[in-house]
């Protein structure tokens, strides 16, 4: 094998990779020593912005296989026209709180980000593995992540602020439940389920409509760690999740998901007992089954984290033909967010990175956007920068919007419609009332722990008031729990 001589990025060979140019051996350093500069200023340009929430990630390609014949009667998304038919995916699981560094066995939802390269383009489905989210308009966004995040001054996540904030968010208590239920922190990030979490439209080829909810159930089985366990382990490893998925693919143990839907006919919206665009509600499975769908497998890895994992960027309007958004107030917010940040993280020409190109297209991306920071590829060459032009260039297919909705009533910011059931605890309460009386108790020990640590009385008493409106019992026993917790804290002191 012939010998790879070092080179710098000039492609200069390098005659010393241990020892810098000085002036004499005593001497300092030369301001010519070239490689010496180069390879310095390149370290110190090696970070760029972490994702201002799911700073913390792994991932793995893999393929989907669908495995029954009727999705085309909802959609005509061609990734699912055959029985058998395999689509590449790549799939980034993520902590939603902590930046870089942080453990992977918090209490946190956990992100199931998934690109689907059809070869109508990305579909991407960026949800979580929960069904359901704190808010249910993305106005509220940013306000949220802070109660989360780092506080201005101590710069540490707060249970003050966390919990503040949800005292005046009384929609966030069905996730709150969940959150701190056993789910709360998955054993692994291979046995949890992945949700789309919104409701999304399909459309299938003779124009009718459907909203449709994503389910990507664990063919593992669901695990998951105590709050003793979790602090446990991440005190020894902050990648335990990290490591579990790496080791378990390398094994050729390729972890695996049923793909699921509840399929709604579009005309049942209007009428259904809930807003079903609330993305703090599930769709009972009883009003609409679970139907599996095929088969999504993990079984590659990265060869680099930084090109393919940190550059890796999901976009919930990342859609193909057959999909399309419902009027979620999340949902919308999120169409917009996801791709201005990442032409924040990772620059306007971040599309063209192998990870995010659409690889199942052939000949990838054709449109006239052009030029750009790091505009690598060869920019269209000479082809004509604009539309319409004389010169056989992409034009658009000329096929009628489908994908729109019939709407009615006034501009302006407003409240949501309302059904019967749109209030913000029914939900809570038959989650909390469908635990185990083990997993009940341990769920009013986890959210009593955080609330004792709460130093304003005003703000653990609308929290507390909260759970007990989902559940008079629920609200009880952690009202009871807090003040033996505090009780305890008072007589150590
Ligand atoms: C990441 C915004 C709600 C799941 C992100 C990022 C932003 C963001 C800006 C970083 C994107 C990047 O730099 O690549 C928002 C806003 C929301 C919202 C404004 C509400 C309006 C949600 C919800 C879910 C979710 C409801 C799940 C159902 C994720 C996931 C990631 C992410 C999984 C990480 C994607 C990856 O692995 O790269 N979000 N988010 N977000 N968000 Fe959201």
């Amino acid at each position: 094998m012939t010998k790879r001589i070092l080179t710098t990025e000039g492609g200069a060979l390098v005659i010393d990779n241990a020892h810098s140019q000085t002036a004499g051996a005593a001497g300092p350093t030369l301001l010519q020593d070239h490689y010496l500069l180069e390879k310095l200023a390149r370290f110190n340009r090696e970070r760029i912005p972490e994702r201002v929430v799911h700073a913390v990630g792994s991932g793995a390609y893999g393929y989907f296989e669908v495995t029954n014949p009727d999705v085309p009667r909802w959609t005509k998304a061609k990734l699912f026209s055959s029985v058998g038919k395999r689509t590449r995916v790549f799939l980034r699981f993520s902590t939603v709180a902590g930046s870089k560094g942080a453990p992977d066995t918090v209490r946190d939802p956990r992100g199931f980000a998934l690109k689907f390269y059809t070869e109508d383009g990305n579909w991407d489905i960026v949800g979580n593995n929960t069904p359901i989210f704190f808010l249910r308009d993305g106005i509220k966004f940013p306000d949220f992540i802070h109660s989360q995040k780092y506080d201005p001054y101590t710069n540490r996540q707060e249970p003050n602020n966390a919990w503040d904030f949800f005292s005046h968010t009384p929609e966030a208590t069905h996730q709150f439940i969940w959150l701190h239920g056993d789910r709360g922190i998955p054993a692994t990030l291979r046995h949890m389920d992945g949700f789309g979490s919104h409701t999304f439209l399909w459309v299938n080829a003779d124009g009718e409509k459907f909203w449709v909810k994503f389910h990507f159930k664990t063919d593992q089985g669901i695990q998951c760690l105590t709050s003793e366990q979790a602090a446990a382990i991440g005190g020894k490893d902050h990648s335990f999740h990290h490591k579990d998925l790496y080791d378990a693919i390398t094994r050729g143990e390729y972890p695996s998901w049923t793909f699921k839907v509840q399929i709604m006919p579009e005309a049942d919206a209007a009428k259904y007992r809930f807003d079903p665009f609330d993305v703090t509600k599930v769709w009972p499975y009883k009003d609409y089954p679970l139907i599996p769908i095929g088969r999504l497998v993990l079984d590659r890895l990265p060869d680099n984290y930084f090109a393919e994992t940190e550059q890796s960027a999901f976009d919930p309007g990342n859609m193909v033909p057959g999909v399309g958004p419902s009027p979620d107030r999340m949902l919308q917010a999120r169409l917009f967010a996801y791709g201005d940040a990442q032409r924040y993280r990772l620059g306007i020409n971040h599309t063209r990175l192998p990870v995010n190109a659409p690889q199942g297209v052939a000949g990838g991306a054709r449109n006239y956007g052009r030029d750009g920071a790091m505009r690598f590829d060869d920019n269209g060459g000479r082809e004509k920068n604009y539309q319409p032009n004389s010169h056989d260039g992409a034009t658009p297919t000329g096929e009628r919007y489908d994908v729109g909705i019939a709407l009615s009533g006034h501009t302006g910011p407003q409240a949501h419609p309302r059904h019967v059931e749109n209030d913000d605890f029914v939900q809570a309460g038959a989650l909390y009332r469908v635990m185990k009386e083990d997993e009940q108790a341990r769920l009013v020990q986890t959210l009593a722990g955080s609330l004792a640590q709460v130093s304003r009385e005003d703000v653990s008493e609308r929290s507390i008031g909260y759970f007990a409106q989902a559940d008079e019992e629920l609200g009880r026993k952690l009202q009871n729990a807090v003040a033996a917790l505090r009780g305890a804290k008072e007589g150590a002191q």
